[in-house]
């Protein structure tokens, strides 16, 4: 029997979302939700692999939800909700431990950067976060997984998860192999810094990267500043090949103008970038302050985010106890 399509993805709920974020996710999410059904998580419990203050996850799941809302999202067609108001991902998430083998999970590079040079003091959650996560998608039998580009590797343990599991228990087709949807434009936004570093919330300098929540004039500031060349820019693609900086600002104003790099070129050949960099923060001002501004409205109505989290649990909720009944049927579990 063939799987209905389904979108899944989640967010960490670890503060200063930025333009990557909304670059590379949720304008996605966006999109998916007019053409299919879709289940968006705040996914709280992967952001505790890392100690977070308990007061700021509050906030942080909030804002993360404000953030869902402020894109786009809407929560009569769209599910919403946090991770760890529904225990099915948690237990899901132990079993797939006993499918994944040890060797998968020692490849997995982003565990490799995150716990850094002291790998022993790394917490398990961090090691086996991608277990977490193909437990979040096969939960709901999700077919579509809109994803930036920095989460493929992730993407693809959950198939091999899911291809073991249908094979070891003869259930062909239960956990379909989900399919990830990376922007092809912009798959990853780089760092403003250094462009060949990804956009990240984990990067200590603020003026590395947009926050939604940034005003007009920071927006501005931080363009100015942004890392660049000495030349001009080019006519071609191929000569911004060793030029990341460059790329990484000229892709931003591609995407959200809508228009292909080649189109940009055109526009800027041969002119200075401080020419380009004031339409680029005339075209981030454009799209990124009246999703920060909304950030910020929706902040103040606590009370409502938490009845759209509360209403997205109960529909997943449904969703998530049948799939891991017969899941635990499956595995003969009584
Ligand atoms: P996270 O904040 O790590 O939970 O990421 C949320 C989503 O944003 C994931 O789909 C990531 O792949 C995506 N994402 C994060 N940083 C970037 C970036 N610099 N460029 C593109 N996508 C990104
Ligand atoms: N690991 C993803 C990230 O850091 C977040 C995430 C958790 C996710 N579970 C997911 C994304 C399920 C897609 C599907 O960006």
């Amino acid at each position: 029997m063939k799987n209905k399509n389904l979108t899944f993805s989640g967010v960490q709920p670890t503060g200063n979302l930025h333009l990557g974020n909304y670059l590379g996710a949720l304008k996605n999410f966006v999109d998916l939700q007019n053409k299919m059904e879709c289940i968006y998580c705040v996914v709280d419990l992967h952001a505790i692999t890392v100690y977070q203050k308990p007061s700021e996850l509050k906030e942080n799941i909030l804002e993360t939800t404000a953030a869902f809302l402020a894109s786009g999202l809407d929560e009569n067609k769209s599910i919403i909700f946090n991770q760890s108001s529904v225990s099915g991902h948690a237990e899901l998430a132990w079993i797939l431990n006993c499918i994944c083998r040890v060797g998968w999970l020692n490849r997995m590079t982003q565990f490799k950067d995150k716990a850094g040079k002291d790998k022993e003091k790394a917490s398990v959650g961090l090691y086996i976060y991608p277990n977490l996560m193909a437990a979040d998608i096969l939960l709901y039998k999700a077919t579509h997984v809109p994803v930036g580009e920095d989460q493929k590797q992730h993407l693809e343990l959950s198939r091999d998860i899911a291809q073991k599991f249908n094979r070891d228990f003869q259930v062909e087709n239960f956990f379909p192999l989900p399919e990830p949807i990376i922007q092809k434009n912009i798959s990853r936004v780089m760092s403003l810094r250094d462009g060949l570093k990804k956009m990240s919330k984990s990067e200590e300098s603020d003026f590395a990267r947009i926050n939604l929540r940034d005003s007009k004039d920071l927006i501005m500031q931080k363009i100015k500043k942004a890392k660049t060349d000495s030349l001009p820019i080019p006519e071609k693609k191929k000569d911004l090949i060793n030029r990341p900086e460059a790329l990484n600002l000229l892709n931003i104003y591609s995407d959200l103008t809508k228009k292909s790099l080649d189109v940009t070129l055109n526009e800027f050949q041969g002119k200075d970038f401080s020419v380009f960099k004031k339409k680029l923060s005339e075209a981030l001002i454009e799209i990124v302050c009246p999703v920060g501004e909304k950030i910020e409205k929706l902040m103040k109505d606590k009370t409502f985010l938490q009845k759209v989290l509360q209403k997205g649990t109960e529909n997943a909720y449904k969703i998530a106890e049948e799939n891991l009944k017969k899941t635990r049927e499956i595995i003969g579990l009584l």
